[in-house]
């Protein structure tokens, strides 16, 4: 894409695939939606999918697959154990990074579950760059507390820093100090911090990391799930990498780490998981875990196919103009907001573009779940489904009150290769609208809130008939438009 001039005007990201398989999509009436949206409680995850134009949700199993992903999904070898698949699975992953032990798991959190059993007890602190839900959780079940060691700049929403991602290290080290290093069983560096904008984390602050965890006899974890927008971001931010190709870019990350896991939901454009690493006594005791939660070793919960659709999905991910996708696109769509006025989260990252609801719906106060409000007048006012990542993607304190969260996100997720650019042309024109609109938009109350992981299953309403408000609006200003 970036190697493309354009004659004419600004250039616009070009696709370097071709669309081969579709699938129809609906647009609801603004009436239908707001129906929609108050049978869901408000909550983008409980709309059902038929209800949904651009699904924006996330990127979760929902990437486009390639012709050749879906062709080596026929010639799966189906058996309990010592599939050839397994195998084939097994050698990518070596080769790629380095890692000689992969142990097979059924999905990111699944990873995280074995690895925070594995290794984290009553009292352990785990520092990391950001947390993501699923990996707090499991450390809290553990009896853990997870520690940001992030320098402040990294909750700044608009910022010229290329590596927001990165991990405060004289803060770390302070940490290690102040607990010892016998406390702290990992340190968690995450690709792509997914609850902070998509921002990258740079190679030389892993290698830093990992620097230091050495010296203090720490192992360092890292969270690859979103490693494929990463690649990207350090070969074309930082300038030590700039001739570096993505495959040499991806082996030197993992020379830097302990230990290696990913949800291949996200990486390798497939449904499946895994954890990575060359020590052998960190590999027996994971080990252990996984006939009991996952599976065999040689499936770990995952279907055979999707594993064949991973191998070649991780191989694909070393090709630039694939890697590339997802940010350049992410990219046009946070420019065009910004021209706009739309405040979006900057500069712009991976995963999604990021809609600062703090600022956008500054009226709403966060016990109110700005962010949840505005993903549900999103939808209302287009059909598009994001993903409050704010103080509703927090589940409560031990006293009942809110953890109110650092930032106030509702994300759009760019599943990589799904969308065309009209499709993204329509979503900044609704979100313009949305903009102008907002004075309109009011807070959401929970009235069945799940403890845990409540952003998934909760049900809320909204604070007044503002949903009913907007809805006029909109017909006002559309008429009969979609
Ligand atoms: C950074 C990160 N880690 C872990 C996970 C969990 O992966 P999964 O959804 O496959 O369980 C996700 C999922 O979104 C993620 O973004």
């Amino acid at each position: 894409m970036p190697q493309v001039k354009f004659f004419y005007g600004d250039s616009v990201p070009l696709e370097m695939h071709k669309v081969r398989v579709v699938q129809k999509l609906n647009l609801r009436t603004v009436e239908e939606r707001l129906q929609a949206m108050s049978e869901a409680g408000s909550n983008t995850f409980l709309l059902k999918n038929k209800d949904v134009f651009l699904d924006m949700l996330t990127d979760s199993g929902v990437n486009a697959m390639s012709d050749k992903q879906v062709a080596a999904m026929m010639e799966a070898d189906d058996s309990y154990a010592g599939s050839s698949t397994f195998t084939k699975l097994e050698e990518k992953v070596q080769e790629l990074f380095g890692k000689k032990y992969y142990l097979p798991a059924h999905q990111g959190r699944a990873c995280e579950n074995i690895i925070a059993r594995s290794f984290v007890s009553q009292g352990s602190i785990v520092p990391m760059n950001y947390h993501f839900t699923t990996t707090k959780s499991h450390i809290v079940l553990n009896g853990g507390s997870v520690v940001e060691v992030i320098p402040t700049e990294a909750l700044e929403v608009n910022s010229e820093n290329p590596f927001k991602g990165n991990l405060d290290l004289n803060q770390l080290e302070q940490l290690i100090n102040e607990h010892g290093p016998e406390q702290i069983p990992f340190v968690r560096i995450e690709a792509g911090t997914n609850l902070i904008g998509g921002q990258p984390v740079s190679l030389a602050n892993i290698k830093d990391t990992y620097k230091l965890c050495q010296k203090y006899g720490i192992m360092l974890v890292f969270d690859a799930s979103l490693l494929a927008d990463n690649l990207y971001f350090i070969k074309v931010r930082e300038a030590e990498y700039k001739d570096a190709d993505i495959r040499s870019i991806t082996k030197e990350i993992a020379d830097h780490t302990d230990i290696i896991y990913f949800s291949a939901r996200k990486l390798g454009c497939a449904r499946g998981g895994g954890i990575c690493t060359n020590d052998v006594d960190a590999y027996n005791k994971m080990r252990e875990l996984i006939p009991l939660f996952e599976g065999f070793l040689t499936y770990g919960g995952m279907s055979v196919r999707e594993m064949e659709a991973m191998v070649v999905g991780l191989e694909e991910t070393m090709d630039f103009n694939m890697v590339n996708q997802g940010p350049e696109f992410i990219a046009y769509m946070v420019g065009e907001l910004q021209k706009r006025g739309v405040p979006v989260i900057t500069p712009a990252g991976g995963l999604g573009c990021h809609l600062n609801a703090m600022e956008f719906v500054k009226h709403i106060p966060q016990e109110q779940y700005p962010a949840g409000a505005l993903a549900a007048a999103i939808y209302i006012a287009s059909g598009i489904r994001g993903m409050e990542r704010g103080t509703l993607s927090e589940d409560r304190k031990s006293d009942g009150s809110e953890k109110l969260a650092d930032m106030e996100l509702v994300r759009l997720a760019m599943p990589r290769r799904v969308f065309t650019l009209s499709q993204v042309n329509y979503a900044i024109d609704r979100i313009t609208w949305v903009y102008e609109n907002r004075h309109l938009i009011e807070g959401l109350t929970f009235e069945d809130e799940p403890k845990i992981l409540r952003f998934f299953l909760g049900k809320l309403k909204p604070v007044s008939d503002w949903q009913e408000q907007l809805t006029a609006k909109f017909k006002a200003d559309f008429g009969d438009s979609l």
